[in-house]
């Protein structure tokens, strides 16, 4: 039933940025096979090997959804939208990070969910908060604590429990009789269109589409009744999905994205397998570029020590040889190396200098915030290079 159509090869845990390159540090750098697989029964596109999320999600978890400004202002605007238009009493979030979501209601009326105990020690201080991992047996708890919940929202976790049979019978069980439960996830048919194989990393077990989704919700009493395309990570979904005999209508724009869905050929393996031959190409092409570009002395470094990045580098075997670091806002990253391939993390402010030919645009997902921002850099000859939607350089 599930096959696998791409081969990503040996990967570390994409956000496992390392202190120092000590022998004793390399020994213990962990690593695991990419490989991702289809199900031809209810279009799930899932690693197909995932990695324990006790590794992953532990007390020195890195992402802060607060850091970012455009962050902080979709959650906002998210929150207020949503409480407008069900009016709420009881909240819940699932992967509930630094309370960045949870933060817009009355705290009173909100339950977090966060398993990772550094970001859940944030939020305790502000409203109730579990540093537990969402499951069947979490669920009952706190329907027992706290009765039923009118709003359930998660966005980018629920594509990262492997479990979906727990996670969804729990959201069931916890869920008025109309509730809404919010997901927001990257969307499966912008990674086709984007070949932004990038996507694929340890902590993203899957890649939803709205087919997938309503297929897999069906099984524990669910339905998706509407969608919304979001910009965030390169194109992301909002779905809203209530239980099977709630009041909610099926929207028209649910029913275009599942028609333009099945109409890209999310259905069929075939896309896949098109999909997969179009990243193969996408590697050799950069790796091919930066090549070039060094046997002719220029100077590549690259732009955001993203996620997606751990893949890419990895993929294609970008290291130190060719990229000479990589420069990243995060204060909480910069000193450290990239997972795998042990590149330095340095400031823009130090790195974003004259010396530099080529920037490597690891943040595609902010192509224009950062165009905007490095104006003088291009200005001045500099370029980018991106491999989304292919293998390109960008200048001004
Ligand atoms: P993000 O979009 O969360 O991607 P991922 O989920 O793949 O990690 O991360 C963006 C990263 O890029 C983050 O570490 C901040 C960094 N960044 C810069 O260094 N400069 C910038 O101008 C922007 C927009 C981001």
């Amino acid at each position: 039933m599930s096959k696998v159509f791409l081969n990503l090869g040996r990967q570390p845990l994409a956000n496992s940025f390392l202190k120092d390159i000590g022998k004793k540090t390399l020994q213990n750098e962990f690593f695991y096979n990419l490989k991702i697989c289809f199900n031809s029964k209810n279009y799930l596109v899932s690693i197909a090997k995932p990695v324990n999320p006790k590794k992953q999600y532990t007390d020195k978890y890195a992402h802060r959804a607060s850091e970012s400004k455009t962050m902080r202002f979709a959650f906002k605007k998210v929150a207020q939208k949503l409480f407008k238009r069900f009016r709420p009493k009881k909240i819940m979030e699932i992967g509930s990070n630094d309370g960045v979501f949870l933060k817009n209601f009355d705290k009173k009326s909100v339950v977090a969910v966060e398993p990772c105990k550094n970001l859940a020690r944030l939020t305790k201080k502000l409203f109730e908060t579990y540093d537990e991992f969402w499951n069947l047996k979490l669920a009952n708890k706190l329907k027992k604590k706290k009765g039923e919940i009118d709003l359930i929202f998660s966005a980018n976790t629920i594509s990262h429990i492997p479990n979906l049979k727990e996670t969804f019978k729990g959201i069931h069980n916890i869920l008025s009789k109309n509730g809404v439960l919010v997901i927001e996830d990257p969307s499966l048919l912008k990674v086709l269109q984007n070949n932004s194989y990038d996507q694929f990393y340890d902590e993203h077990v899957y890649v939803f589409s709205s087919i997938s989704i309503n297929n897999i919700i069906q099984e524990y009493g669910l339905r998706l009744f509407d969608i919304e395309h979001l910009s965030t990570h390169g194109g992301s979904n909002r779905y809203y999905i209530c239980k099977k005999n709630g009041k909610y209508k099926k929207s028209l724009r649910l029913e275009k994205a599942i028609k333009n869905e099945k109409s890209y050929k999310l259905h069929k393996i075939e896309s896949y397998l098109k999909f997969s031959k179009r990243v193969n190409l996408s590697r050799k092409n950069l790796f091919t570029l930066m090549k070039k570009l060094k046997k002719t002395n220029k100077r590549i470094i690259s732009y955001g020590a993203t996620y997606k990045s751990t893949t890419v580098f990895n993929y294609c075997n970008l290291n130190s040889k060719l990229i000479d670091y990589v420069t990243d806002t995060t204060l909480n990253k910069q000193g450290k190396y990239t997972p795998g391939t042990h590149i330095k993390i340095i400031s823009p402010e130090i790195g974003m200098n004259n010396t530099v030919d080529y920037a490597f645009l690891g943040a595609w997902n902010f192509k224009k915030e950062i165009f905007k921002k490095e104006k003088n850099f291009l200005k001045k000859g500099g370029k980018f290079i991106t491999h989304v939607p292919k293998v390109m350089t960008l200048s001004k």
